[in-house]
């Protein structure tokens, strides 16, 4: 089974295409064994308890700085031995020493196509924001691997959405969420613990069962 910890910030609608996934067979060999949160008090922790998943809140506001706070969740992430870490709207930027431990073993959704509208500053409603400003008529999701860069990572899955006419950053919200996140992420997560995922020249290829 693949160890599954996935680190949430707030509302934690993908940390639920996960589990409903999980619960489907959508996902097979691999379970959630932790949900860490950088936020008390969020949904997403809500969700974690009523799916009798074990949750932790590390959150910045209660360490003496960035460093204790990196050893806290870099603490708190490997109590759980993980396989696999998934970052599904998780609004803090990762220690470096993180990202290096478990280097091709961290995803994350990211809700535009990737690299539009992507990098520091982009995160939530704002992608949207910025799409809509920006006129496109195709937006969508990515789910990638996280590298030391900001969604520069080597990417697995994407899925496309249209933007319609009169869309708000809301409504586009949803429909990016709906029609790609909550279907392209949970996808990743099965390929993944099949085995089918592999990174070479920082590129990300999913081979097919043979
Ligand atoms: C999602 O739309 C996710 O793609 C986005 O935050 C939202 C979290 O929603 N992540 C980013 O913008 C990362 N750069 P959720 O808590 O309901 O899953």
């Amino acid at each position: 089974m693949l160890r599954t910890v996935v680190l949430v910030s707030g509302g934690g609608t993908n940390l639920q295409a996960l589990i409903d996934a999980l619960a489907e067979g959508k996902i097979r060999n691999a379970g959630i064994v932790k949900v860490i949160s950088s936020k008390p008090g969020v949904k997403a922790l809500e969700r974690a308890e009523k799916a009798g998943i074990p949750g932790a809140v590390v959150a910045k506001k209660d360490y003496d700085g960035t460093e204790a706070f990196n050893r806290a969740l870099i603490e708190s992430i490997d109590l759980a031995e993980p396989d696999l870490i998934v970052l599904a709207g998780f609004l803090v930027v990762l220690p470096e020493e993180l990202v290096k431990k478990y280097e091709n073993r961290i995803i994350n959704i990211h809700p535009s196509l990737i690299p539009s509208f992507c990098g520091v500053g982009y995160y939530g409603l704002k992608v949207h924001e910025e799409a809509l400003k920006r006129g496109v008529k195709i937006t969508g999701a990515t789910v990638h691997f996280v590298d030391e860069g900001c969604d520069s990572g080597p990417i697995i899955l994407q899925k496309a959405v249209e933007v319609k006419k009169g869309d708000s950053p809301e409504v586009l919200q949803r429909r990016v969420m709906e029609e790609a996140e909550w279907q392209i992420l949970p996808e990743a997560v099965d390929l993944i613990a099949a085995g089918r995922v592999r990174v070479s020249n920082g590129k990300a290829e999913v081979t097919e069962i043979l």
